[in-house]
């Protein structure tokens, strides 16, 4: 069941975003229960996190029941992920725009917080299913329409039950992706973006109890577009499996973002 929010611009979607998330974590931790959150990185998330950050900080939430599940981690290759030191390091963004945000004594610790390893994929699944699962996933969309790292396939090569059962696991990036954050993440350098990622499944991700996701860039209104108009879950469309999540959530910008007729 699709819920949306049409906000004016990136603040108002970084502010809303953080208000969701932390109304749904504070209704666990506060009570002493666990909090599974997936995390997204990129562009969409940047004031999100710092607003979030903020917020744990100033209502003195205690973290130590709060274990984080990010969506992807780059790979040097099949095996290898990329180094904490690597400029585009997923594990960089978060601690940067993240977890080094919040205060010591919010007790929120390093093991608290996991990335898909590329050499040990299935481990991931292993770790979030004994955890209880996500409570809540963040995402964002790709220009191509891809969520995580799940890029979209030909719907002749798989099919869409196979398709949303796909676990966590090793892809090579799609030509689109390496050339959209070498201009967005990597000062246009396609040789900076690494070709292979750690990535959450579709599994995974179609699991949590609430889906959020967030939208603010003119690119990403095609895909958007083409999820409202068809209203089918394909494998050519990754985030169109979204459109059957019983508790999913759209919060888009109107300054660059158009849905009006479709929504
Ligand atoms: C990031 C991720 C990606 C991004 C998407 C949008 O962890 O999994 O799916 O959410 O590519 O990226 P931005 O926000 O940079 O436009």
């Amino acid at each position: 069941m699709l819920k949306f929010k049409c906000v004016p611009d990136y603040q108002a979607m970084s502010a809303a975003g953080a208000e969701i998330i932390y109304q749904a974590a504070a209704s666990k931790l506060s009570q002493g229960q666990p909090f599974n959150l997936g995390l997204a990185t990129g562009n969409t998330m940047l004031e999100l996190y710092r607003i979030l950050a903020e917020m744990f900080n100033r209502n003195r939430l205690d973290l130590t029941r709060l274990q984080t599940w990010n969506l992807d981690e780059y790979a040097l290759d099949e095996h290898t992920a990329v180094p904490p030191s690597h400029p585009l390091s997923y594990w960089k963004y978060m601690h940067e725009n993240l977890f080094d945000r919040l205060l010591p004594e919010r007790n929120f610790r390093e093991a608290q917080a996991h990335f898909p390893d590329p050499a040990a994929p299935a481990d991931f699944d292993r770790a979030l299913a004994a955890a209880g699962g996500l409570d809540l996933q963040l995402l964002g969309i790709g220009f191509n329409g891809h969520i995580a790292f799940n890029e979209p396939m030909p719907p002749e090569s798989i099919s869409a039950t196979a398709f949303a059962a796909l676990p966590t696991r090793v892809i090579a990036l799609a030509e689109r992706t390496i050339a959209a954050n070498a201009v967005l993440t990597a000062n246009g350098s396609r040789y900076l973006v690494p070709r292979y990622a750690a990535t959450m499944g579709m599994q995974q991700i179609l699991s949590a109890r609430q889906t959020l996701l967030l939208a603010c860039f003119a690119e990403q209104q095609e895909p958007l577009t083409r999820m409202l108009q068809d209203r089918v879950p394909t494998p050519a469309l990754p985030a169109s499996f979204l459109l059957s999540h019983p508790d999913f959530q759209l919060i888009y910008t109107a300054d660059k973002i158009n849905l009006k007729n479709l929504l």
